[in-house]
């Protein structure tokens, strides 16, 4: 075999071994590459005479076509099993279900869908939303709401306590929300710009105060972190009747009816004078609570006048302006409605319980599309 033969044998040999079109390119540049093995004999052809660079040409030419051919065949081979490759490895199975978009799936939590409700019934009626801080300290959850020093109504409401600062103030988690009565109603005393004070309270006041609270309680119809809705009306000539239409109207809206019974029960609260828990009539014969039906009562509201001290504690005339108060508890609203059994699971972050109860994203309630 003479060399021409052996090198064309080798080269060939090396196109046709080469597994990718990198180790392609190698066997191009280790043959027709500027020191490769093919041009280096193209080289030669310059030193022969006339005659054997005739031959010797057309031999090496010839080599070198036979070689490039192999090359452009090789590579496109490489090429098109290269893409079958690809292809296969990305293989899209269409009849596959689609995958739900975190837009369908997610969910918003009942608490904050009942939030929205409250805010959207309340401010229909004409009520602005004030806001307290969750940390209160004992003046705001207790003195000025008219609780005496020392009386057990403090201890009934079983505060968690921070430990006393510096200046001995022991402050604490708010028990409920009727410290954002004190401060609304403080407004003139407070810094300028502090955000949880609507804007503008002298009265007329009108509020209401979504927000935690917490108390030291944990069963199935109690977790020590839940939620309240305070309202708050400051105005003159105010009465119980106006109370009771607010009532009315807001129950009967929440739980989407015409109309509901519903009924006052003396009560005592330090804050307010007189004092009531509104019951609303119910039915729980089927095992589940119905709203607006039936013979029995279901507790439903804390409210009442607002006291004359609490009134003078916020710096507001008692002879020329009355109010009522009323505190919700929003979790037992929601439960109301929507039937969870056990209030624990509404803090567990269980997203099957969410997945069950929540709300789609794009049903925000709202009085005029309906509230659920
Ligand atoms: N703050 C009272 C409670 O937590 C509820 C309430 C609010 C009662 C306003 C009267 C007026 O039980």
């Amino acid at each position: 075999m003479s060399d021409l033969q052996a090198l064309e044998a080798e080269t060939l040999g090396a196109v046709a071994a080469a597994g990718d079109e990198a180790a392609l390119e190698a066997v191009r540049v280790a043959a027709l590459g500027k020191k490769g093995s093919i041009s280096a004999l193209l080289a030669t052809l310059g030193k022969m005479s006339p005659d054997e660079r005739k031959t010797a040409g057309a031999a090496i030419n010839a080599l070198k076509d036979k070689v490039s051919e192999a090359l452009g065949e090789r590579r496109t081979m490489l090429k098109e099993r290269a893409l079958e490759a690809r292809l296969a490895s990305e293989t899209v199975d269409v009849t596959l279900p689609v995958r739900e978009a975190a837009i369908d799936t997610g969910r918003i939590h009942p608490i904050s869908q009942v939030m929205d409700e409250l805010t959207a019934i309340f401010a229909d009626l004409g009520f602005s939303i004030a806001e307290g801080p969750d940390v209160e300290s004992d003046d705001y959850n207790f003195t000025r709401l008219n609780f005496p020093e020392g009386h057990p109504a403090r201890e009934m409401h079983d505060t968690f306590f921070f430990a006393p600062n510096e200046a001995g103030e022991r402050k604490l988690l708010r028990t409920h929300t009727s410290p954002v009565q004190v401060r609304t109603m403080q407004k003139t005393n407070t810094p300028p710009g502090a955000s949880w004070i609507a804007a503008g309270q002298t009265p007329p006041i009108r509020i209401i105060s979504p927000g935690r609270t917490y108390r030291m309680d944990s069963d199935a119809t109690h977790t020590p972190m839940f939620h309240q809705i305070e309202g708050l009306v400051i105005d003159r000539n105010i009465h119980m009747g106006h109370l009771k239409w607010t009532l009315d109207q807001f129950i009967a809206r929440f739980f989407e009816l015409e109309s509901v019974v519903t009924r006052f029960r003396p009560h005592h609260f330090p804050f307010t004078e007189p004092s009531a828990e509104m019951d609303v009539q119910c039915d729980t014969s089927g095992g589940e609570v119905k709203i607006g039906q039936g013979t029995e009562w279901s507790e439903i509201v804390g409210c009442g006048m607002v006291h004359p001290n609490v009134l003078r504690n916020c710096g507001i005339d008692p002879d020329e302006w009355q109010g009522f108060a009323f505190g919700f508890g929003v979790d037992r609203l929601g439960r109301l409605k929507y039937g969870m059994p056990d209030l624990r699971d509404m803090f567990a972050s269980d997203t099957r319980w969410l997945a069950h109860y929540g709300f789609s994203a794009f049903a925000a309630p709202n009085p005029a599309s309906g509230l659920s």
